[in-house]
């Protein structure tokens, strides 16, 4: 991943955000409502368990990449970020205009298989839309990805995507590469790798820190405009152990178990859009400059 402007970008030739979509597409081959042993376009005998057979398949850039996140995402290293990047004081930019942002990232990847940015937002939001999904729900399918600007400000990508898990507590086995865990600091600490570690049974996942990325950024900008659906949906979407896995429901409260629905709902829309079309920006930015205008004032600060 490269970026036309000169903002410092981790120097990997392998575009690890496509990387990382294409892997968990291969981890979770269906959406989370359907049984995976019923449906396998590809190949009829596989079963669920080989689908779970991810380690031996994996490319050396992924492995990496999980590697870095795992051992770095620490209590003290969220706490850090959260609160360098409430700040807000980085940019001021309209929705449509934090998506162009965004579409500076370039891949290095193939650009005729491959969507940039502002296409997998765009493709999201118009498969949502086709479906005559509530309008706030088209909305957050078009920003769901926006927190990725953060690679433009110059983080890591192992600060920025992968799925993400709580922070505080012990790390569940069920999240991808459990064995990375190893050389994080906080898995030795006895102050955090207990069942609750810092939280309290039914805190609600409100209170409990995931790891930092680009989920919980565009959320924290959101916040204030969208729905409280909307914004499980953007604070949530890449905590594949709770949405995916089942994991960590001793945290949850009783709207978080509500809310899981929507997050799953909305998941099938982010990974399995089934449509070949490629959008195009320029047809369709006077439909989404409405919408923005609906729920967001002109400028935020990001
Ligand atoms: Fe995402
Ligand atoms: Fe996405």
């Amino acid at each position: 991943m490269n970026t036309h402007s000169d903002a410092p970008s981790e120097n990997d030739s392998h575009d690890i955000m496509e990387e990382w979509d294409e892997f968990v597409k291969k981890r979770y081959p269906t959406p989370a409502n359907q049984d995976p042993t019923d449906f396998n376009p590809t190949d009829p005998e596989k079963k669920e368990s080989e689908f779970r057979d991810y380690e031996k398949e994996v490319r050396p850039s992924v492995r990496r990449f999980y590697e870095e996140n795992h051992i770095h995402q620490t209590y003290d290293f969220v706490m850090g970020k959260k609160k360098e990047f409430t700040a807000f004081n980085r940019r001021e930019m309209g929705i449509w205009e934090a998506a162009e942002y965004l579409n500076t990232l370039v891949d290095d990847s193939d650009p005729d298989t491959d969507l940039s940015q502002l296409q997998h937002l765009l493709q999201t939001s118009e498969e949502i839309r086709n479906a005559g999904r509530p309008r706030w729900m088209i909305l957050s399918g078009f920003i769901h990805d926006l927190g990725k600007v953060l690679c433009l400000y110059g983080e890591p990508q192992w600060a920025v995507v992968g799925d993400t898990f709580p922070v505080g507590c012990a790390f569940s086995d069920k999240i991808v590469f459990p064995e990375f865990f190893d050389k994080n600091p906080d898995f030795r600490n006895p102050a955090l790798n207990t069942r609750l570690g810092v939280y309290e049974e039914g805190c609600g996942l409100d209170k409990v820190h995931l790891s930092w990325g680009h989920d919980e950024y565009v959320y924290q900008i959101a916040k204030p405009y969208l729905p409280m659906e909307g914004l499980y949906m953007l604070r949530y979407h890449s905590f594949y152990p709770w949405h995916r896995e089942g994991e960590y429901d001793h945290l949850c409260n009783e709207t978080d178990r509500k809310m899981l629905k929507w997050v799953q709902d909305f998941n099938k829309y982010d990974l399995y859009t089934k449509s070949h079309e490629v959008p195009d920006p320029v047809a369709l930015k006077p439909y989404y400059e409405d919408l923005i205008a609906e729920f967001f004032p002109d400028k935020l600060k990001w």
